[in-house]
């Protein structure tokens, strides 16, 4: 029995300017380019191994074995890879585990993809660039394509498939900032974020959207890159806003946001009043994401704690890239 076995780690990443919508829905070629920060502290680790005796792709996650459509994504995946180290028709082995929980609002299918790009490649002998990595983690979820380079990455619209890809503009030792995610519901969500992109354009704020992202993105990285967290604060509450008015509006409408979500974003308003510099931002669902520096942590999260409605508090810093690790989960 011949097996081909690797091992890899990749962080979950907050955008600060979102990627919402596809201009091609099969190579998931985003709508407008995106910046994010990866999430040192959490992660996701997953081992790939090829093995020619087995009969069809076995995908484990979190010790559970993964739903059919979940086991069916993974499987198209590993078919870009099997297909580029021409190892069609060799089923493979996939065991991933999260240090934080899903479905709380971090994307866990960005760090999923990435570590499962990085690990499928090296168990398969393909010696890929980073951007090379960037770009085929892309085709599994979009966001996965920013949390292979590390730190604070943008991704580029690119003009196909070979340069949509997202790269590094500043290591994680650039700017300490925290990410205090403010989890207000554990409901999985109804709509997923692969329904949600073909339905921004159904939207007629999506154009819109669409031609003030560059602009957003460009003064977003200067910010990002001065270390102006008043600067950056003001637009990336600005964009998450604008996407979220692209989901109420598109047909049918995508309401994320619960009575909970608009008391934490009131509340970060009365805070910053009292001189404490906070600013949310949200994904497709109803937590929010407070993003201060790290000096600012601490007294988020006390009052945070302290509004109704709040289930839980994750923290983390900004992390490094995807990365090959010693060591299989099996
Ligand atoms: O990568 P996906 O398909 O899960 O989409 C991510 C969409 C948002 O989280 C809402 C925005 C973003 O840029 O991460």
């Amino acid at each position: 029995m011949q097996q081909y076995k690797a091992t890899a780690m990749a962080h979950p990443n907050i955008a600060f300017i979102k990627y919402w919508g596809n201009r091609d829905d099969e190579l998931r070629l985003p709508a407008n380019p995106s910046l994010s920060m990866n999430l040192g502290d959490l992660y996701t680790t997953t081992t790939v191994a090829f093995d020619e005796m087995l009969e069809q792709d076995e995908v484990t996650i979190d010790d559970q074995p993964a739903d059919e459509a979940a086991r069916a994504r993974v499987s198209g995946h590993l078919n870009l890879v099997r297909d580029r180290a021409g190892l069609r028709g060799v089923s493979a082995r996939v065991v991933s585990r999260n240090n934080f929980p899903i479905g709380v609002g971090i994307a866990s299918s960005a760090s999923g993809f990435a570590a499962l790009t990085a690990a499928a490649c090296a168990a398969a002998g393909l010696d890929l660039t980073e951007r090379e990595l960037s770009a085929l983690a892309r085709r599994g979820s979009g966001s996965a394509s920013r949390s292979m380079p590390g730190g604070y990455t943008e991704w580029l619209m690119g003009r196909g498939n070979a340069s949509s890809f997202a790269r590094s503009v500043a290591p994680a030792g650039h700017w300490d900032l925290r990410d205090v995610v403010v989890v207000v519901s554990r409901e999985h969500k109804a709509v997923g974020s692969s329904r949600g992109h073909g339905m921004a354009v159904s939207s007629s704020l999506h154009a819109a959207r669409v031609t003030a992202a560059s602009a957003m993105l460009d003064a977003c990285k200067r910010a990002l890159l001065a270390r102006d967290l008043a600067a950056m604060g003001a637009l990336i509450e600005q964009d998450a806003v604008m996407m979220h008015a692209v989901m109420m509006t598109s047909r049918p409408p995508l309401y994320y946001w619960t009575p909970e979500t608009m008391a934490v974003i009131q509340a970060v308003q009365s805070w910053r009043a009292d001189g404490v510099t906070v600013y949310f931002t949200i994904d497709a669902g109803p937590n929010v994401h407070l993003i201060c520096e790290a000096a600012a942590a601490t007294e988020v999260q006390a009052r945070a704690h302290a509004l109704p409605g709040v289930l839980d508090i994750l923290v983390s810093g900004p992390g490094g890239p995807a990365r090959l690790v010693e060591g299989h989960l099996f």
